[in-house]
């Protein structure tokens, strides 16, 4: 390519100079390229007038060369050759514009180095645009292209339905269309915002509204990306400062790192996470500044910078410094998409070391929801993951760790894994079904004293003739843990116990009435549930809950609050078994999407590990179930 020709590309491609000015966003276009996914390329950089010149001629030629009509798709090969050639600045990205914006594409060269790019980090969009085919309906391949979204995380989504020439600009065609991949999608998580019927071959609704589709009202393709917002800069979103050393210089402490997103200014009151101290941010030092110059006031995302505090606290390598109204999500739990690169596989229970930023951590695989092979995206459920696959997976830290999720704060909701200090794999963070544990580590007030009850334990259990404890039923909705609760209360009450039932139907009319099922609430619920099982113990009572409690780190802090006389139950049943009883009908309404966040459905369930009791109602009658749980509050409680 001569020089010329070369300089004809710069319009499509934004220098330095032209960039800043206008707003930019990225979109990443999904579809297969029997759908017309080149065509729509081609339409979109013809018809915005963004396509540099000679292209036009030049796949006219390529066209008629070859003996076929003009072929759009034939852009992406003469802009691939460049690409290759090493002409255009970006290797990966392709430019158009509007009258609103500069637009990046960000190209799918294949699934699998797509998968890698975006989980490591090097392809990231604002928006997609999914492409299928209207000829075609709604087919395997199209419904893997959507689940590509839900891997990413991606929250602004239109779907352009191609072809629309092919099938007559058939309305009740499109709509049945239409409603059955919005269906899809959502099921996935997925909420499309424009579904849009396009001709790309006839520019049907790409850039100008369609004259034989009067009947569609909504948007363009081009309206629809316009109306998407690009993510902020990371200097607009909130602080997030890594702690990556500690320097003791003189009588000052140093705090270094290097800021990810947001800004940090002296004055401002900062709190790291998970440690939760905080401080006021005292001075900030900047490793370049000239002795004698005044120190900076403020920095942002970009900047390596070291601060000193107004309080000598203890924060150590790994932590996350935050404002305190916007701080990281606290837990040790998480949900994750990884792509696995390790020779070895990813296996189930296994602990690999996990990097988050500065933080260095041991991570155990607690579950493998599913498998995706990156060639066609098919998906599996497996024990293990392979090398190239990509995973959906659950892990678990044994301390409470500082994260975010991948689509609100990029920068510390990607890891690595590491086996053997190789780089086993790459993941995003998603909080999907699990709740932030901040707020639940209880913070007790200031000036707060407790005082002692005068009548001991033993005395109450004197009296009673069995100790205080709680018996905490878990298991999913369905498995009996009311009925087999209440039974029990009246067999143990016969016997003389002191004995109540604490059921979740019951407390979420009262103390609990003002708790939904979302992560949190559900959360919330076990803490408060959890600590007043554990004073009915204190009362010398027997306290008897049963509520789903679907997490294990709310179930262990119940544990903690109670003490020694905890007993985990696990009443079991599998979510088929408690489907097919559905007694109060709500498998059915979480099927047909009526209830969201079912447990077992659209939310997941945590299986204790090591209960001190597993009650199978699955395969147990329920007399038998009820005299074991007698004969093990006999056994247990009886003085
Ligand atoms: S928990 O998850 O927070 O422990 P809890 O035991 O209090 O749940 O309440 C569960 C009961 O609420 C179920 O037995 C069911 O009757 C009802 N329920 C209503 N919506 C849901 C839902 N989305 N998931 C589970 N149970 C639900």
């Amino acid at each position: 390519m001569t020089e010329a020709t070369a300089k004809q590309l710069t319009p499509v491609t934004p220098t330095a100079a032209t960039r800043p000015v206008r707003d930019l966003m990225r979109i990443v276009i999904v579809g297969h390229v029997d759908h017309g996914k080149s065509t729509l390329v081609g339409r979109l950089f013809h018809d915005t007038g963004s396509l540099p010149d000679g292209k036009y001629e030049a796949i006219k030629a390529i066209s008629e060369k070859r003996g076929v009509p003009f072929e759009w798709a034939f852009l992406m090969d003469a802009l691939q050759a460049e690409r290759d050639q090493g002409i255009t600045i970006d290797t990966s990205q392709i430019w158009f514009k509007t009258d609103a914006r500069d637009y990046t594409i960000i190209d799918a060269p294949g699934h699998k180095e797509f998968l890698k790019n975006m989980i490591t980090g090097a392809a990231q969009s604002d928006a997609a645009l999914l492409v299928i085919d209207a000829a075609e309906g709604v087919k395997e391949q199209s419904k893997r292209h959507g689940y590509l979204l839900h891997l990413m995380g991606v929250r602004q989504v239109a779907v352009a339905v191609n072809k629309m020439d092919l099938i007559g600009y058939d309305e009740k065609k499109f709509a049945a269309i239409e409603s059955e991949y919005r269906a899809y999608l959502t099921s996935i998580g997925v909420t499309p915002t424009f579904v849009i019927p396009v001709s790309a071959r006839e520019g049907d609704n790409i850039v100008t509204p369609s004259k034989v589709m009067k009947w569609y009202k909504g948007p363009t393709v081009v309206k629809a990306l316009d109306s998407f917002t690009p993510s902020a800069p990371a200097t607009e979103s909130a602080l997030r400062l890594p702690v990556q050393d500690v320097y003791k210089f003189d009588q000052r402490r140093i705090i270094a790192g290097r800021i990810e997103a947001g800004r940090v200014s002296v004055g401002d009151e900062i709190i790291f996470s998970p440690s939760n101290k905080s401080a006021r941010v005292q001075s900030i030092e900047a490793w370049s500044t000239i002795p004698g110059a005044t120190p900076p006031q403020t920095r942002e995302a970009g900047y390596s910078v070291g601060i000193t505090l107004d309080e000598q606290i203890f924060v150590e390598r790994g932590e996350i410094a935050s404002h305190k109204e916007q701080a990281p999500v606290e837990t040790d739990v998480f949900r994750a998409r990884i792509f696995w690169l390790g020779h070895e596989p990813m296996v189930l229970n296994k602990t690999y070391k996990l990097k988050l930023g500065t933080l260095e951590a041991p991570v155990t695989v607690q579950s493998i929801e599913r498998i995706i092979d990156t060639s066609d995206l098919s998906n599996s459920s497996a024990p293990q993951v392979e090398r190239n696959q990509v995973a959906e997976v659950v892990l678990r830290s044994r301390r409470m760790l500082a994260l975010d999720a991948f689509t609100d704060y990029p920068s510390t909701g990607r890891f690595v894994l590491v086996e053997k200090f190789d780089i086993a794999g790459g993941g995003i963070i998603s909080m999907e079904g699990y709740a932030d544990q901040r707020t639940l580590i209880t913070s007790r007030g200031t000036n707060i004293t407790r005082v002692e009850n005068v009548i001991t334990e033993e005395a109450r259990a004197f009296r009673n003739g069995h100790k205080g404890g709680v018996l905490w039923f878990t298991g999913l909705s369905g498995a009996g843990k009311s009925t087999l609760a209440m039974a029990l209360e009246k067999r143990l009450f016969e016997k003389g116990y002191n004995v109540y039932v604490l059921d979740g139907d019951n407390v979420r009319h009262g103390l609990n009435a003002n708790l939904s099922f979302s992560p949190e609430d559900r959360a919330e619920n076990i803490r408060r549930v959890g600590e007043v099982a554990a004073l009915f113990e204190r009362a010398g009572m027997v306290a008897i809950t049963a509520f789903i409690s679907p997490y294990r780190s709310d179930r262990d802090r119940a544990r903690e609050a109670a003490g020694t006389g905890f007993h985990e139950i696990y009443v079991k049943a599998d979510v088929a078994t408690c489907e097919s009883r559905d007694p109060k009908g709500l498998y059915a309404k979480a099927r047909s999407g009526e209830i969201k966040n079912f447990t077992g459905i659209s939310a997941p369930y945590e299986a204790p590990e090591t209960p001190e009791l597993v009650i199978d109602t699955a395969l147990t009658p329920l007399d038998e179930c009820l005299d074991e749980l007698v004969s093990y509050v006999e056994a247990k409680f009886r003085v």
